[in-house]
């Protein structure tokens, strides 16, 4: 095993391959969770996941919602139910909460703006995941009040990312990225592992990209093939691979918050718990109501698709507490430690 606490911020790319693959993962895991608790704490945020609408403009190859499934029943949530899914997730408790949508231009920037306005009144961070907009938009939400926003860049490797995401550009998601940052929202990005191509090399790769764009969160999830898309036959990614992608994170990010994502438990069912031992600080329960969280699918075998909001919180509670670790206070936002 690499000794990496001492000079955690000068992992190269060879070292970091080392530990995305023959390193002892349970070794990884162990300094990952040292290293975040040292920097952070033990305290774990929850953050109120809205999946609002299925709508995409987009075609990506691996996404159960692309443009080109017709297979999807479509909805959109009306201004009003968002509002009132967004009030009830505050008297659950959550303090943050965190839209997220397809590329849907329905929600233009006048209509975004008003339900960023009225969620905001319940004094709660707000984070938007709603893919690539305009500047014109991304600082209209800024000023309507939106804190955070959450646009993984994927992958680095361009090629990769133009075959798989067809009709969109690296570079300008790229330079959505840095819009987003200089607006001043806590940026979150992140990677999907195990996407057919993808080398281990490029991870480290996109790890070393998104220490270097100075990210305050990291959302890193496994590939999990959906039937119907075009890469519905493809093995998708393990959890380990993306357990090791995330716990190297960590390493070399020590202070940044990393949900343990949703995919990792779709393909465990302690995958979250896992996650959250492995460098994790931070969950994203789903507080979608009804019949939308089914039709939200961006993979199958997505979690708690019959469940309610405050099932999920009270769950996610419970499991949390029997890791010794604790619900977070207040916002969650990225602290920036010392170390
Ligand atoms: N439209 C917004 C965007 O592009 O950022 C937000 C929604 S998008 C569906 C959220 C994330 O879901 C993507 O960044 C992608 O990494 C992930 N995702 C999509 N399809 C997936 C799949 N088959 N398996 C795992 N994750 C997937
Ligand atoms: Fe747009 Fe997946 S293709 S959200």
């Amino acid at each position: 095993m690499l000794e990496v606490n001492s000079h955690i911020a000068t992992l190269d790319r060879d070292a970091i391959v080392t530990l995305l693959t023959t390193a002892p993962a349970e070794d990884l895991y162990r300094q990952a969770d040292r290293v975040r608790h040292d920097a952070i704490g033990d305290e774990v945020h929850l953050r109120g996941l809205i999946e609002f609408s299925n709508f995409c403009r987009n075609d990506c190859m691996y996404c159960g919602i692309r443009r080109s499934n017709r297979h999807v029943q479509r909805y959109r949530m009306t201004d009003e139910e968002l509002v009132e899914t967004a009030r009830r997730a505050v008297a659950l408790g959550f303090q943050t909460i965190v839209l997220q949508s397809g590329e849907d231009l329905h929600f233009d920037q006048a209509r975004l703006c008003r339900i960023i306005e009225q969620i905001k009144r319940h004094d709660v961070a707000l984070t938007l995941s709603v893919g690539e907009r305009d500047y014109t938009d991304y600082k209209a939400f800024r000023d309507a009040g939106a804190d955070r926003y959450l646009l993984r860049i994927e992958t680095t490797d361009t090629d990769l990312y133009h075959r798989l995401n067809p009709g969109m550009s690296w570079q300008r998601r790229h330079e959505c990225l840095l819009m987003i940052r200089e607006l001043g929202y806590e940026l979150g990005s992140g990677i999907m592992v195990g996407q057919p191509g993808q080398t281990i090399a490029s991870i480290a790769d996109d790890l070393l990209y998104l220490k270097d764009i100075g990210i305050d969160m990291a959302g890193i999830g496994p590939f999990i093939p959906h039937p119907d898309t075009p890469l519905a036959a493809e093995s998708g990614g393990t959890l380990e691979l993306a357990l090791r992608t995330m716990a190297v994170m960590r390493l070399l990010m020590p202070d940044i918050n990393i949900p343990a994502t949703t995919a990792m438990e779709s393909l465990h069912p302690q995958g979250r718990i896992m996650a959250l031992q492995a460098g994790a600080n931070v969950v994203m329960p789903n507080v979608t109501e009804g019949e939308y969280r089914r039709l939200y699918e961006l993979y199958p075998g997505k979690i708690c698709v019959n469940d309610t909001p405050a099932h999920c919180r009270s769950c996610i509670g419970l499991k949390i507490q029997s890791i010794g670790r604790t619900i977070g206070q207040g916002r969650g936002g990225h602290r920036k430690s010392t170390i």
